[in-house]
């Protein structure tokens, strides 16, 4: 039985006695809202830790735009059901009060790697995710915490903020979980219109043929193909495209520059916001 805590005390007294027993913690930090992919980095941490943590936090110092916090999908008892069903012992569900007794004052600094994409076009965004996940691995201290390469760049975020803080936790990327149509699994897309969710496949569908490309264009024009084919639908307001290095996730000249390499993108289709990424090598 999936025990559930609100209060962090107690979830650390329940974690605490698990360690002793010797058992180690994976930690699978979420918003809810659960899906197919949130539940693959659960069955991970599942084969590589004893106990699974999973927290669910809506977290609103992470959110820039008020609307899409006020929208944002919340189905706890489906997600309980969903949890339960994977094999989850322990769920966290902190209210705003329990995390941020006073406002959280932190500033981190990501350096070039936030300056880029969701850090340019989301302002404060990393650095409240940096805030909320920190307190959460020092609340939890798992020996494992498990990420999806969907948000490949809070996934380096998440990465260097463990170096930086030298925390003791590892972290492990996930691959992307897609529809069988390609678009890649969110929270967001139970927002989507029947409509505009038969266009939304159509991202992934450019980037995997723009990765497919490779030999034949330079970075630039991947990223202006890539741009101009998302451009022509016309419902996709398209954010940004970027191909970039997969470590700092810097734009770079040619392709023997860097030792691996994905492309980006960002889009509004309604009032919806989607991002995906795919490896190009
Ligand atoms: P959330 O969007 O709920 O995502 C929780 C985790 O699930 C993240 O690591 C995310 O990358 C992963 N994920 C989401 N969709 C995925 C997919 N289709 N395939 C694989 N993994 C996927 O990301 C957050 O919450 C928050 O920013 C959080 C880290 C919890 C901090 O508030």
């Amino acid at each position: 039985m999936m025990k559930v805590f609100e209060h962090i005390n107690q979830l650390q007294q329940a974690i605490n006695a698990e360690k002793l027993k010797g058992k180690s913690i994976g930690f699978v930090p979420t918003m809810g809202a659960l899906h197919a992919g949130h539940l693959e980095l659960m069955r991970q941490a599942r084969k590589e830790t004893a106990i699974l943590v999973v927290s669910i936090f809506v977290n609103p110092i992470q959110f820039n735009n008020p609307a899409d916090l006020e929208n944002y999908p919340r189905t706890l008892e489906s997600d309980k059901e969903m949890l339960e069903s994977v094999g989850c012992d322990f769920l966290f569900v902190p209210t705003e009060q329990e995390m941020y007794p006073e406002p959280d004052k932190t500033v981190f600094h990501f350096g070039k790697l936030a300056t880029v994409m969701e850090g340019a076009f989301r302002p404060g965004h990393f650095n409240g995710v940096g805030v909320v996940v920190s307190k959460l691995f020092n609340i939890v201290m798992p020996d494992k915490a498990f990420f999806g390469e969907k948000d490949f760049q809070q996934l380096a975020i998440i990465k260097a903020m463990v170096k930086q803080l030298k925390i003791n936790v590892e972290v492990v990327a996930c691959p992307t979980v897609r529809e069988p149509d390609g678009l890649a699994m969110s929270s967001r897309n139970r927002r989507l219109s029947t409509e505009e969710r038969v266009l939304a496949p159509q991202i992934y569908q450019v980037l995997k043929k723009a990765a497919q490309l490779r030999n034949v264009l330079s970075p630039d024009e991947m990223q202006q193909y890539a741009s101009k084919q998302l451009k022509a639908v016309e419902a996709f307001d398209l954010e940004y495209v970027s191909v970039a290095d997969d470590v700092e996730l810097q734009s770079f000249e040619h392709w023997n520059d860097i030792d691996g390499a994905r492309i980006f993108v960002a889009l509004q289709l309604g009032n919806v916001r989607l991002i995906d990424n795919v490896r190009i090598f």
